[in-house]
């Protein structure tokens, strides 16, 4: 009982100092935010869209294959996730700049060649 509770408050912290640390002011995540994002990108996205985003258990999301593809309905997507699949959404973890920040990064071309 002790140890699982400690188990579950050491993931707790580890999610915490991955995940919540707040994102600077307004919009824009801070650099330090950006970078633990990117973190996120390649070790959680990637481990089902594909270390360089072409695809897996997940779709491509390069450049390539989300182009046209509405970017609030991406946001959308990445926040919520897609019900019945294996998407899961990212609300409780991270805020809708930094949702946003990932959606941008991916649309840009992600990771840069
Ligand atoms: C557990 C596996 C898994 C993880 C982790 C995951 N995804 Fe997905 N993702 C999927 C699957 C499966 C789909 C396709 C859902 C469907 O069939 O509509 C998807 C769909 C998407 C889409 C929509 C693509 C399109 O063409 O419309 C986006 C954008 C996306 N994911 C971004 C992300 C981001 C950003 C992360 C990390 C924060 C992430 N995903 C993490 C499995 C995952």
């Amino acid at each position: 009982m002790i140890l699982s509770r400690h188990a579950v408050s050491r993931l707790g912290l580890a999610l915490a100092s991955l995940l919540l640390i707040p994102a600077a002011q307004a919009d824009a995540p801070s650099a330090a935010r950006q970078a633990q994002l990117d973190h996120l990108l390649l070790q959680d996205c990637g481990s089902c869209h594909g270390l360089r985003m072409t695809g897996g258990l997940g779709p491509a999301l390069t450049r390539e294959a989300l182009a046209g593809k509405p970017r609030d309905s991406l946001i959308a997507t990445v926040a919520h996730g897609r019900p019945g699949t294996a998407m899961p959404g990212w609300n409780a973890l991270l805020d809708e700049p930094d949702i946003a920040w990932l959606v941008d990064r991916l649309l840009e071309g992600y990771p840069t060649p």
